[in-house]
C-alpha cells in the first residue's frame, strides 16, 4: 500500500464547516503532531510506503488528505472543494501530483476527494450532498472506467462519505444505513459484506478507519466491534485520534491512498 499524508505544522480548527468543529475548542498542536506520528510510524511499521506533502499557509485542514483528491493507477482526479475555506489546498494537491508523475485531471463540480469516494472490491462507492454534487460522479465513472453506486448522505455530522463506509479488504464493508437518505438505505445494506455498525460507533468515526493485511487501524473500540471484526478474522488496532476529531476528521481523513495494495 501507497499512501500521502500532510504533516501537522500548521494544523489548527479556525472557521467551522462542520458541525464537529467549534472555534472554542482548539486542539492541542503538541498532542495532535504526537498522534499523527503515532499514526505515521504505524504505517511504516506495517510496511505501507508513505510519501509526504507540506502544510500550505492558512490551509489547517489540508492535513486531511483525503479530501485532496481520487487516485486510480496514474490518474489523479482534483477534489474541487464546496467551501472557500479548503479551495487553496487544491493547487498544492494537484502540484505535487504533477510534480510526481501523475495524469491531474479537474473537474467542473464539486467533489470531496476520496472523502466522498471510495474503492470497494472494484467498485467505487461515492457520496453526495454536503461537499460533492451527484453530477461528479458519472464524470468520474467516465474518467476513471469503474462502475460506481452513489448514496445521498443527510447527517451533517456524516457530510463526507468516508465517515459512514469503510472497506475492510474485500472481505467487507462497515456501514452507517442511518446517513444516507432512506431511499438508499436498502441500497446500502445489500452491498455484499456488509455489516452495520451502531451510532456508537458511527460517532466515533469507526468508517474513518484503515485497513491493512488483516488488520484494522481504530479510532474506537468496543466489545460489539471487537466481535464483528473477529467474525471476518481482523484485528483492530487502537489509536487516539482525539485532536483530528475537534475538526471532523480521523484516521482515514488523514491518509490518501495511491496504491491500494
Ligand atoms: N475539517 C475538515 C472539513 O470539514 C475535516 C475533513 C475530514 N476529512 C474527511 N475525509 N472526512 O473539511
Amino acid at each position: 500500500m501507497r499512501i500521502l499524508m500532510c504533516p501537522p505544522t500548521k494544523f489548527d480548527v479556525v472557521y467551522e464547516i462542520n458541525p464537529w468543529m467549534d472555534v472554542a475548542n482548539k486542539p492541542d498542536k503538541k498532542l495532535a503532531l504526537e498522534q499523527w506520528n503515532t499514526l505515521y510510524n504505524l504505517y511504516k511499521k506495517l510496511g505501507v510506503e508513505v510519501e509526504l506533502i507540506e502544510q500550505g499557509d492558512n490551509l489547517p485542514d489540508m492535513v486531511f488528505t483525503a479530501n485532496g483528491g481520487t487516485v486510480l493507477d496514474n490518474k489523479f482526479i482534483s477534489g474541487n472543494f464546496r467551501f472557500k475555506e479548503r479551495k487553496g489546498e487544491e493547487a498544492h494537491f494537484q502540484k505535487w501530483f504533477k510534480k510526481n508523475g501523475y495524469q491531474v485531471i479537474t473537474l467542473p463540480h464539486n467533489q470531496g476527494g476520496e472523502g466522498d469516494a471510495l474503492f470497494y472490491r472494484k467498485t467505487l462507492y461515492m457520496g453526495y450532498g454536503f461537499r460533492s454534487d451527484k453530477k461528479a460522479h458519472k464524470e468520474m465513472a467516465k474518467l476513471l472506467h469503474v462502475p460506481i453506486v452513489s448514496l445521498k448522505l443527510i447527517n451533517p455530522y456524516f457530510y463526507d462519505f468516508d465517515t459512514t463506509f469503510c472497506a475492510v479488504g474485500d472481505r467487507a464493508v462497515l456501514i452507517y444505513p442511518e446517513a444516507y437518505a432512506e431511499k438508499d438505505r436498502e441500497k446500502a445494506l445489500s452491498i455484499p459484506g456488509a455489516i452495520a455498525m451502531t451510532k456508537q460507533q458511527a460517532d466515533n468515526f469507526i468508517a474513518n478507519s484503515v485497513y491493512i493485511d488483516g488488520k484494522l487501524l481504530v479510532g474506537y473500540l468496543d466489545e460489539d466491534l471487537k466481535k464483528k471484526l473477529k467474525k471476518i478474522d481482523v484485528e483492530p488496532i487502537l489509536l487516539n485520534m482525539s485532536e483530528y476529531k475537534k475538526a471532523g476528521g480521523g484516521i482515514k481523513c488523514l491518509t490518501l491512498y495511491l496504491e491500494r495494495n
